[in-house]
């Protein structure tokens, strides 16, 4: 079927009229930074409006419960239940108050990671090697995967902790969260997922997964913009956590300034201080939207766009970092081709939006606004770009890659 065609009937194009930034871009970027709804504007006008006049009263108004609120909004997209999920400042930040509260008692001095975790992640583990801590880094062959069966076998009586991402940041590749996650549980270590690059592109359940923790965020594909993490506890774990980062809202009655923290037995015991409470205003329109079109729709829409955008890439010749199979590619492809930054950056310019990371290339990420059209019309471009060499305009920029 034609492009067009195919298009004309994408029940999912529909919600195109509300992402402004489609009518002037072919938006390819979901994996960094998801597309602005249109309602973000009204949402972040009530927050200018309620500051404005209620004022001080804004707190007992909404604005405290409103990381909590939006968690409940979150919760079916990871298959959580109401009041499990919390909202955090940054992904990082999260691992790190999740990080705080685990233990690491003689003999189980032990976290296993993969080294495609995103850096962030493995320089905040890197730091427990200070305390002695071993941080076990199970190396990948191809820098598109690491190998399940390697993690498992690195997990044993010794591991405190296993730290793994649902989608690999570069190459998209979705671990199978639940043989490790078995394996944790089988040796007595906790498991913690972090989900940024899964979350609103492919269906989560953390019960069916049997992980401890999960931290997502709504930067990317969740059209939520900037500092709206989110962190799931398995609820009957969270009692028993003592996060040694940990702050005023976590505490059963903050508004009483005892001198001693008495934690709250819920998901609130992992908040710290005050919420990021115009980011969760603009977070909802995104949320509300991504659970509207649903997710098993998305998921669908998802691996055929990525599927056409490998058939294309190979019918032109271009390498790509991206896994072949279905089971096991999220919403990325990346194209590796010679150049690559060079040529981001000229799509850039044309209004062509992607980035480009060393090792895994130009990363193209369609998503459920996306049309067939647009990715013929990405393809397309890179050949142009190629063959005109157009491309070696951007050749001073490399140092300053975004
Ligand atoms: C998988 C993954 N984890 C963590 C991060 C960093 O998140 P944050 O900047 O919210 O700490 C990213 C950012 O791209 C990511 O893709």
């Amino acid at each position: 079927m034609e492009s067009a065609d195919r298009d004309q009937i994408d029940p999912l194009l529909e919600f195109r009229g509300e992402f402004p930034i489609l009518g002037r871009t072919n938006y390819l970027i979901s994996n960094s930074l998801g597309a602005v709804p249109r309602a973000a504007s009204d949402s972040l006008k009530e927050y200018y409006e309620t500051w404005a006049t209620r004022g001080v009263r804004a707190w007992e108004e909404g604005w405290w419960t409103l990381a909590a609120d939006l968690g409940d909004l979150t919760a079916p997209l990871i298959g959580a239940r109401r009041g499990e999920v919390v909202f955090q400042p940054n992904v990082t930040m999260a691992h790190a108050i999740v990080l705080s509260a685990l233990d690491f008692p003689d003999g189980r001095r032990r976290i296993v990671t993969d080294a495609m975790h995103f850096p962030s992640i493995l320089y905040l583990l890197d730091q427990k090697r200070r305390e002695g801590i071993e941080v076990v880094v199970v190396p990948t062959d191809d820098g598109i995967r690491v190998e399940t069966q390697r993690i498992v076998e690195a997990v044993d009586e010794r591991t405190s902790a296993v730290f793994v991402s649902h989608i690999l940041f570069k190459s998209a590749y979705i671990h199978d969260i639940a043989s490790i996650a078995a394996r944790a549980r089988a040796v007595g270590a906790l498991i913690v997922v972090d989900g940024y690059q899964a979350v609103g592109t492919i269906p989560v359940n953390v019960r069916e997964l049997c992980v401890d923790f999960y931290i997502g965020g709504c930067l990317k594909w969740l059209c939520g913009g900037p500092g709206a993490a989110f962190l799931w506890v398995e609820p009957d774990l969270i009692r028993r956590l003592e996060p040694r980062i940990t702050g005023w809202v976590s505490h059963q009655a903050p508004f009483d300034f005892e001198d001693r923290l008495s934690r709250r037995d819920d998901a609130w015991r992992m908040l710290v201080g005050t919420p990021s409470i115009p980011a969760l205003h603009a977070a909802r329109p995104g949320l509300e939207i991504v659970l509207k079109a649903g997710i098993d729709a998305i998921r669908a829409k998802s691996l055929r766009q990525t599927g056409r955008l490998l058939e294309l890439a190979d019918q032109a010749g271009y390498p790509c970092t991206t896994p072949r199979d279905p089971n096991e590619r999220g919403g990325t492809v990346a194209i590796d081709i010679e150049n690559g930054y060079e040529v981001s950056r000229r799509l850039k310019a044309l209004d062509i939006l992607c980035d480009y990371r060393p090792g895994a290339g130009i990363r193209l990420s369609p998503h459920f606004y996306t049309s067939d059209r647009e990715l013929d019309e990405a393809v397309a471009v890179i050949g142009e770009i190629l063959s005109t060499g157009s491309w070696k305009a951007f050749m001073t920029l490399r140092s300053t890659v975004t």
